[in-house]
């Protein structure tokens, strides 16, 4: 579009440029030609992504010496190296001529498992399958897309493929919130023995955290799990959450309500037992 209004002001002001210096013209229209040529070159063939119908996808199980093919999330790849795996009496042979998707996660290598349907998966599930589809991009070779539940028979989108990107949107997001949550309040040190019982305790390196502040063990609340998690808990500071505030009383965390003290354990304690149940 803007392409185009560019073309029809350079037309128009070369007309201009006819009627009042037919010198200033020449190198006008000089300059629109060499611009509509360099569009021209400018403008490359797409090559037409390869749409598989369901029963020719099926075909490629390498049976007789074929190559083998299999879809995930819709796209098709060529595993035929791979065929000790895919081909015929391979360990996961079932996976090659179809869209298996869902069971990449869910490990239910069965024909109710075994489908393109991912709508029921978790956020934690599609970063699983994201991670299988770079596997498959590293290693081997994208050949197509195939007509299911993430593309129509054109190779058009469909909603599958939406919610797919919705999910992942929002697992992705759910594990930035995770690893702040990590960075903020670390997991403890654990141990557990028959005769000593369990003891959670913090050091400067705990939950693979690394940080310049030991902290004293906490029970933490986090929204949405039931059961609280061991935080190592800052002491001095500004609260996390407003790590500017100038008139703060110097506790770290220690004043979070989601916070709790472990029964037996001295407030100020870097260790503490576990209550046994
Ligand atoms: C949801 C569960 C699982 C899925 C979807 C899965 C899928 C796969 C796939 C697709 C391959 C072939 C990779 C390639 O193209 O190179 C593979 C290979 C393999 N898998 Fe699994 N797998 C699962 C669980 C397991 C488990 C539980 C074990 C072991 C206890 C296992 C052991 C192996 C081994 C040893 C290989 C061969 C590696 C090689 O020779 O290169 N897998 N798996």
């Amino acid at each position: 579009m803007k392409a185009n209004i560019a073309l029809m002001l350079s037309v128009l002001v070369c007309i201009f440029a006819y009627l009042y210096d037919p010198k200033t013209c020449r190198s006008c229209v000089r300059a629109l030609l060499e611009y509509i040529k360099g569009g021209r070159e400018q403008s490359v063939d797409i090559p037409k992504v390869k749409v598989f119908t369901r029963e020719e996808l099926s075909n490629y199980k390498g049976e007789d010496g074929g190559n083998v093919y299999l879809a995930l999330l819709g796209n098709v790849y060529d595993v035929t190296r791979g065929k000790r795996h895919y081909g015929p009496g391979g360990g996961y042979s079932f996976f090659s001529g179809i869209d298996g998707s869902a069971a990449y996660v869910t490990g239910e290598f069965n024909e109710k498992g075994l489908v393109d349907d991912i709508s029921n998966l978790s956020n934690q599930d599609i970063l699983g399958l994201e991670e299988w589809k770079s596997f498959y991009e590293n290693d081997y070779t994208f050949v197509g897309i195939v007509e299911g539940s993430f593309y129509n028979k054109d190779g058009e989108v469909r909603d599958m493929m939406r919610t797919y990107k919705k999910k992942l949107e929002a697992a992705k997001l759910e594990k930035d919130l995770i690893s702040s949550d990590k960075q903020l309040f670390p997991p403890c040190n654990s141990e557990w023995s028959q005769n000593k019982g369990g003891r959670v305790w913090c050091s400067k390196k705990s939950g693979g955290v690394a940080r310049d502040w030991v902290g004293v063990p906490r029970m933490y609340y986090t929204v949405g799990s039931s059961k609280p998690r061991c935080a190592c808990v800052r002491t001095s500071g500004p609260p996390s959450y407003d790590l500017e505030s100038k008139s703060h009383n110097d506790r770290g965390d220690l004043d979070n309500p989601n916070l709790n003290l472990y029964p037996s354990c001295h407030t100020e304690s870097i260790s503490c037992p576990l209550p046994k149940f």
